[in-house]
C-alpha cells in the first residue's frame, strides 16, 4: 500500500484503473474461554454496509451474545471466513493460532493488552499486520465514542453491584415492612473512575448509602452528582491524561491506615482502582478485611492487575474472617448483549475514522489512529513524521514494553 505526502495510506485502484474496491471487515468468533463478546453486532453493521463496507462473519460468531448468523445476512452481512478480510475485528487479544491465520499488510482491531508484558504485538508485528489497540486510543473528548476502556469498564461497574447484592446476606435498600425495618446497605466504592462512577450510581438504584473514594481530588464532584458522599482522606495523587499516579510508599501507608478504619462501616465495597502500567495499588488490607463485619461483602475488580485487596484470589470468590471477597474477571463477557453492543459502536467509530468511502485509508496525522495504532513499521513512521503535521506520533510504534506502548493511555482491562 503506498503512503501518501500527508500520511495518508491509500488502497490500490482497481487493476484497469477503476475506483478500489470497497473494505472488507472480518468479525471472529471469539475463542477465549468465557468470552461472548462479539465484536461488531447487526445492527452496527448495517450501518457499515449502507457506506459500502463489505463484512464477513464467521458462522456462530454471535452465538455466545445470542446472535443467530441470520441476524448478521438480514444486515447485509455474509457468513464465511473472517481471516483473509482486509480488516479482523475482534474482542479478546488474538492468541497464536489466531495470528497464524493472518497475513502481511492486514488490520486487526480489538484489544490487544499493550501494557500486558506477554502481549502478542511484536507477533503481530513481525507477522506484518497493522494493529489498532482500543486500550490505546487517547482520552479526548472527540474520541469518546470509540472509548472501549470506558464502554467495557460501565458493564463492570453496574455488575459487580449485582455480584455484590447476591453475595450479600443484608438487603440494599431500606425496607419498611410489618415484620420490621430493615436498614439500607452502606457501600463504599473506592477509585472512581468510569467502573467507579456507575457502581455508586447502580447501588444507589438498589437503594445502598453509598460513598465513594478516589485519590485524585476532582472525582469529589462526580461521586457527589451520583447521590454518594465523598470520602476524603487528604491523598492528592492526580497523574498524567486523567489517570492517578502511584502513591509514595509514605502515602500508602497512610492511605490503608486511613482506609483500615473507614472499611470498618461499610457493609459492601467494591474496589476498581488501577494506575495505568502498574500492578493495582493494594487497598484493602487482611486486617481492614478482620474489621468488617461478618456478611460483609469485598467485590474486587482489580483482579486481573494483582487486586486492590491483600485477600483477594483473582478470579475466585473466598470467605475469610466472615467477610466475602468476591474478584470476578472479565465481567463485561458476562453480559454479552449490551457489552457487545456497546463495543460494535466503538470499534465501527474507529473503523469510520479509516474509512474514505468506504476504502481503507488510514490518516496517521490524526492522533487516534496514530496513538491506537501500535505496530506500524518503521517505513510508514517515516514517512509520516516527514509529512506536515502538527501531531506528535514519536509515541505511537509501540513495543511490548510499558514505556514505550503506544499512546498515553494503553492500559490493560476488558
Ligand atoms: N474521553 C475522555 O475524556 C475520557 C474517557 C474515559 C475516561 N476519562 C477519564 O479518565 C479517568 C480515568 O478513568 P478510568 O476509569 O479509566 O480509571 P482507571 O481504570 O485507570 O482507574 C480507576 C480509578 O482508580 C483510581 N485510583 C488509582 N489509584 C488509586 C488509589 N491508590 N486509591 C484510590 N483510587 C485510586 C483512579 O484515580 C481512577 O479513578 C477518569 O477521570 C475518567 O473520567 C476520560
Amino acid at each position: 500500500m503506498e503512503t501518501t505526502q500527508s500520511g495518508v495510506d491509500a488502497a490500490p485502484p482497481g487493476d484497469d484503473g477503476s475506483a478500489p474496491q470497497t473494505t472488507r471487515v472480518g468479525v471472529v468468533r471469539e475463542t477465549n474461554p468465557g468470552e461472548r463478546r462479539v465484536a461488531l453486532v447487526p445492527k452496527i453493521i448495517a450501518g457499515l454496509v449502507k457506506q459500502g463496507v463489505q463484512v464477513v462473519v464467521e458462522a456462530g460468531a454471535g452465538q455466545g451474545a445470542l446472535i443467530p448468523d441470520t441476524a448478521f445476512t438480514e444486515v447485509g452481512a455474509v457468513i464465511g471466513d473472517p481471516w483473509p478480510a482486509e480488516v479482523v475485528v475482534k474482542v479478546a487479544p488474538p492468541s497464536d493460532a489466531e495470528i497464524a491465520k493472518l497475513s502481511a499488510g492486514q488490520t486487526v482491531i480489538g484489544f490487544l493488552a499493550p501494557r500486558n508484558a506477554d502481549n502478542k504485538i511484536g507477533a503481530l508485528r513481525d507477522a506484518g499486520v497493522r494493529a489498532f489497540a482500543v486500550e490505546a486510543i487517547p482520552r479526548i473528548s472527540r474520541a469518546q465514542v470509540m472509548d472501549a476502556l470506558s464502554s467495557q469498564a460501565n458493564v463492570s461497574g453496574y455488575k459487580a453491584v449485582l455480584v455484590a447484592a447476591s453475595e450479600s446476606t443484608r438487603f440494599f435498600p431500606m425496607l419498611t415492612t410489618a415484620a420490621g425495618t430493615v436498614k439500607p446497605a452502606t457501600v463504599l466504592v473506592l477509585g472512581v473512575g468510569v467502573a467507579g462512577l456507575q457502581a455508586l450510581a447502580t447501588a444507589k438504584r438498589l437503594g445502598g448509602r453509598t460513598t465513594g473514594y478516589d485519590v485524585r481530588p476532582e472525582v469529589a464532584d462526580q461521586v457527589r452528582s451520583v447521590g454518594a458522599q465523598w470520602l476524603d482522606l487528604g491523598i492528592d495523587a492526580a497523574g498524567e491524561g486523567g489517570y492517578a499516579r502511584e502513591l509514595t510508599d509514605e502515602e500508602k501507608a497512610q492511605q490503608q491506615q486511613a482506609l483500615e478504619n473507614a472499611i470498618k462501616g461499610f457493609d459492601v465495597v467494591i474496589t476498581t482502582a488501577l494506575v495505568p502500567g502498574r500492578p493495582a495499588p493494594r487497598l484493602v488490607t487482611a486486617a481492614a478485611v478482620e474489621g468488617m463485619k461478618p456478611g460483609s461483602v469485598i467485590v474486587d475488580l482489580a483482579g486481573e492487575t494483582g487486586g486492590n485487596c491483600e485477600l483477594t484470589k483473582p478470579g475466585e470468590t473466598v470467605v475469610v474472617h466472615d467477610v466475602t471477597i468476591a474478584s470476578p474477571l472479565n465481567l463485561p463477557a458476562t453480559m454479552p448483549e449490551h457489552a457487545s453492543e456497546l463495543y460494535a459502536k466503538n470499534i465501527a467509530a474507529l473503523l469510520e475514522l479509516m474509512l474514505v468511502d468506504g476504502v481503507l485509508a488510514p490518516d496517521f496525522t490524526d492522533q487516534v489512529l496514530a496513538d491506537s495504532c501500535v505496530t506500524r513499521d518503521a517505513e510508514a513512521e517515516a514517512k509520516t513524521d516527514s509529512a506536515e503535521t502538527s501531531v506528535d506520533t514519536t509515541d505511537s510504534t509501540a513495543d511490548t514494553s510499558d514505556s514505550s506502548v503506544a499512546g498515553s493511555a494503553g492500559k490493560e482491562q476488558g
